[in-house]
């Protein structure tokens, strides 16, 4: 059953033989594109669905969210935004939390989330777990992100718990050892906060190393709230991507323009700690290449919605509107290190938003205005 897109106005596609097409339409197969173009060449069809002339572009992809916990830190973010900082010890309070929660509420919880960030143009999402920290929650937690999506990333090493305060490195043992074997086969990713107040580099080093003997790709929490050894580390180990990079300098810059790890960039932390943004330009500039994605956590970025840290990272970031859209689709989908999706082009994956608006531009030109007017997923409309 094939079914035509048809009055397009402006199809941004992320293929770079297509571009950016005015008066364009799809043709929907299954799950896949089957066809993109100019709308006087589309093939025929057996259904067809009239676009009204609104833009289109690529599903938005989020390789960078938290959503397996309970509870809200409501009066941690009153605090903050009366001049507290934040710190990586407001983890515990989620932590506390998401083991005291049943299966039922977790998983309701991420469907919930998962479910609001469709509606606002989001067909693929990463999760990771992170607020267990024994081996059965954190097991628990990458069990239930796997029924709501396919990129789940084991975050055992998110802060060591209070009952290995004393001992940091048995926790890391912990994380590499009987709760790895636990979590692997539910993960595909692992990831480490390494920050001051969670991880250093040798202990994140051991972490990343061990999963990556059995078969999880690195990802990295790196340089969030301070200069650290995260970038170069997570470059070194090939991971598949660093994200934060709030704190970098020539060398993290270097290294990421000459590496295959892709800078994945949260603007919805820094707006929601009230922390200073990176310079997306200087990477772009330097040839790093940037992903956007939410952080959707309810500690330091309780947002769900892309187009909102599109707006952001121009404004805030350095960003051009097409390179905020292209890092929030195709940079989601190399940070995730995958070519079916990211991008409107034969063979991909049918995942594509519609706009109401004349072009992708007005993600970033109409902050906080709800665009998102249709969803293709898997080539089923979701609204
Ligand atoms: O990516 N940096 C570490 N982890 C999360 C915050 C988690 C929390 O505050 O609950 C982050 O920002
Ligand atoms: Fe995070």
């Amino acid at each position: 059953m094939a079914t035509a897109i048809v009055n397009i106005g402006s199809l941004l596609t992320n293929d770079p033989s297509l571009g950016t097409i005015e008066n364009a339409a799809i043709v929907v197969d299954g799950e896949r594109i089957a066809w993109a173009g100019p709308a006087a060449a589309v093939p025929a069809a057996d259904d067809r669905v009239d676009a009204g002339g609104r833009a289109a572009a690529p599903g938005f992809v989020d390789s960078h969210a938290h959503l397996v916990f309970a509870g809200d830190r409501t009066s941690e973010f009153n605090a903050r935004m009366s001049g507290r900082p934040y710190t990586a010890g407001g983890i515990q309070v989620t932590v506390a939390a998401t083991r005291a929660a049943t299966d039922a509420e977790l998983d309701a919880n991420v469907a919930r989330y998962v479910a609001e960030a469709l509606r606002q143009g989001t067909t693929t999402i990463e999760c990771k777990s992170g607020y267990g920290l024994t081996v059965e929650d954190e097991a628990r937690a990458l069990r239930i992100a796997a029924s709501h999506t396919e990129e789940v990333t084991y975050l055992g090493a998110h802060v060591v718990p209070p009952e290995y305060a004393a001992d940091p490195d048995a926790y890391v043992d912990l994380v590499t050892g009987p709760m790895l074997d636990a979590c692997a086969p539910h993960a595909r990713w692992i990831d480490v906060f390494c920050e001051r107040g969670a991880f250093d580099g040798d202990q994140a080093r051991a972490v990343l190393t061990a999963g990556a003997g059995r078969g999880l790709v690195p990802r990295v929490h790196a340089n969030q709230l301070r200069h650290g050894p995260g970038v170069l580390l997570a470059v070194e180990l090939g991971a598949a991507s660093a994200d934060h990079c709030t704190h970098l300098d020539a060398a993290d810059v270097d290294a990421l323009a000459g590496g295959t790890t892709v800078a994945t960039l949260l603007p919805g932390a820094e707006f929601s700690t009230r922390a200073e943004y990176p310079s997306a330009r200087r990477l772009l500039d330097a040839g790093a290449r940037v992903a956007l994605s939410t952080d959707c956590n309810p500690g330091s970025s309780f947002t769900s919605s892309m187009p909102f840290c599109i707006a952001v990272a121009v404004r805030e970031m350095g960003m051009t509107p097409d390179e905020a859209v292209t890092a929030a689709t195709l940079g989601g989908a190399q940070a995730l290190r995958r070519d079916d999706i990211g991008r409107i082009t034969p063979g991909a994956l049918a995942d594509l938003v519609v706009l109401d608006a004349p072009s992708h531009v007005h993600l970033a030109y109409r902050p906080g205005v709800p665009l998102v007017s249709a969803v293709w997923r898997r080539g089923a409309r979701h609204r």
